[in-house]
């Protein structure tokens, strides 16, 4: 038996984030306080008891600003309010209060590479002319073509369809994402003023940091005569490239860096970053900029010994350049839930499937091998709270949640769903709605517990199986497993340091210690394996025995064990 760690009132502590457990929270699907069908932060506030018992030190927060949810909040029509449908500023500030008098601390998501198009300064540069401030801070272009009538150049939205939208007037627009969501041109010295003071609304009402969507994205460096798709594919993406990850984005968050420092303590923001390498992610994680950045290694690997033990010392060896901490993720609101992903056949590299397995519209459920995905996932989860670093988990992940495949087409709301076709879908084919399906909280009732007036995307009957309420205080369900594990991990957590130990690593099994004789003992095979001596602490799945008795870790299986010598 374990104690709970004392979590209230917030310890004051500048690297609280260095280490943190951190439960991301897809508002919208979280709980419906209000019985409107989209959650809110009302049900937020009621569960801040259930966060406060699974031992999370912060939530990250995604969008919950106004938004016509044309990509899930992600295109945000004012940065400085909260949305009707979610709640009030005032609810906000209670929100702040309650998670912060559980001891958890709060990170808002900011979305700077683009707007809403409902969004003051987009509707003011439509309703202005070519050649206006208002369309300076936007990418608008003239399009090619003898009356401008063929788009700018011919790139792909990230979404997939077109990226440049024409408007009454004839010109074009860039939009990187779905329509909805025009970029910004971080060139104009007003973008900057007005993310500033952004960041410090959100600073001074509370908010401990910041997760920065696209951070990769905002600095562009477009001439007159654009390249080609094809053009843009082959250049190289080291810091020159005209869309992503230039270098110079870098001097935007210096800007940031030095408003976060006026607080006590500083104000902390995590990247979401897709470049190249490692060396490139570190730019994002440099003090002096955003001071962290997600490592989304673990997400697109299968579950596999040397393939984990790779991104694990690569990434502690990259931080240790930096002097970040490094992040570990499996799921989040972008990606099949890894429940899922470890139940399906392994494929190298991404989890993105082509062909015949999973991508079928509909379907199929029935390719999942639902039961080794979530004994390999529970594995994957107590390996990743052992490592040092922050631990980026997604709501619904604590109970084990698969994803949900067979969402009717028509329910479906990702634009990325929209704009592909099942050939060309990212997303791992079927969209990104199955994993925010609204959460299952009790047995039976309206929407399993979500809210009084249904869920905003269809839950599946399976959900009665799962729920908070059919997990909670039984012994050995995931979401003990879960509370277990953070709170041990609480009191555990020392240097940011760990070592392999090579007597225990073979072939399927990694084994490392962190200090303090802390032993994670990971079998990836299928077959059991003698259980190393220790106290056991805690344990993925029930340990086995051999024939003459002696203890064995199954396949697919951690164990946490305290070193007794
Ligand atoms: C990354 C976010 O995680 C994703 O949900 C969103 O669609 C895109 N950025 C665009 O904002």
């Amino acid at each position: 038996m374990t104690t709970a760690r004392d979590l209230s009132p917030l310890q004051p502590d500048a690297d609280w984030w260095r280490q943190a457990a951190v439960y991301q929270i897809y508002p919208r699907s979280f709980a419906d306080g209000n019985g409107d069908g989209i959650g809110d932060l009302r049900g937020i506030i009621s569960r801040v008891p259930y966060l406060e018992q699974l031992a999370i030190g912060a939530v990250w927060l995604s969008p919950f600003y106004p938004s016509a949810l044309a990509d899930g909040g992600y295109d945000v029509d004012d940065y400085r309010d909260v949305d009707p449908k979610i709640g009030t500023l005032e609810e906000f500030d209670e929100m702040v209060a309650a998670l912060h008098g559980a001891g958890i601390r709060l990170i808002v998501d900011v979305v700077p590479n683009h707007s809403s198009d409902r969004h003051v300064w987009f509707q003011e540069a439509l309703a202005s002319p070519k050649g206006s401030n208002a369309r300076a801070r936007y990418i608008f272009r003239d399009g090619r073509g003898e009356n401008g009538e063929l788009p700018p150049a011919d790139w792909t939205s990230i979404f997939g369809g077109p990226a440049w939208t024409r408007v009454p007037d004839g010109q074009w627009y860039l939009h990187s994402f779905a329509t909805e969501q025009p970029d910004f041109n971080w060139k104009h010295p007003e973008v900057h003023e007005d993310f500033l003071r952004t960041l410090a609304f959100w600073s001074d009402r509370g908010v401990d940091g910041f997760r920065i969507d696209v951070a990769h994205g905002l600095s562009k460096d477009l001439d007159e005569v654009l390249p080609s798709k094809a053009e843009l594919q082959a250049m190289p993406k080291d810091g020159t490239h005209p869309l992503w990850d230039r270098d110079d984005v870098h001097e935007i968050y210096a800007e940031w860096r030095q408003l976060f420092n006026q607080y006590d303590p500083p104000r902390i923001a995590v990247a979401e970053a897709w470049v190249e390498t490692p060396e490139r992610r570190a730019r994002y994680a440099s003090p002096e900029g955003l001071g962290q950045a997600f490592n989304f290694d673990l997400m697109e690997a299968d579950f596999e010994a040397s393939h984990f033990r790779d991104i694990v010392t690569d990434n502690l060896a990259q931080s240790a350049v930096t002097g970040s901490s490094t992040t570990w993720v499996f799921s989040n609101h972008d990606g099949v839930r890894h429940a899922t992903r470890y139940g399906l056949a392994p494929r190298a590299g991404r989890p993105v499937k082509q062909g015949a397995a999973w991508v079928l519209a509909g379907g199929p459920e029935d390719q999942i091998d639902r039961e080794l995905g979530l004994r390999r996932a529970r594995a994957a989860t107590l390996f990743e709270l052992a490592l040092p670093g922050s631990a980026y988990l997604y709501q619904g992940e604590e109970l084990g949640l698969h994803e949900v495949a067979e969402i009717p087409d028509a329910q479906r709301q990702d634009p990325a769903f929209w704009r592909t076709t099942a050939d060309d879908r990212g997303f791992d084919g079927l969209g990104r709605d199955g994993c925010r399906v609204p959460l299952p909280w009790t047995r039976e009732g309206e929407s399993f517990g979500f809210g009084d007036g249904g869920a905003h995307l269809p839950q599946p009957a399976w959900f009665a199986d799962v729920a908070v309420e059919v997990q909670d205080g039984v012994a050995g369900s995931t979401l003990e497993m879960y509370r277990e594990a953070l709170r041990l991990r609480a009191q555990l957590q020392g240097a940011e340091t760990l070592q392999w130990d090579e007597r225990l690593c073979t072939g399927d099994v990694l084994a490392f210690e962190r200090p303090g004789g802390w032993l994670n003992v990971t079998n990836f095979g299928a077959d059991a394996v003698a259980l190393p001596t220790g106290d056991v602490l805690l344990a993925s799945a029930e340990l086995g025995a051999a024939t003459d008795g002696a203890p064995t870790l199954p396949g697919a299986t951690t164990v946490w064990l305290r070193r007794t010598s």
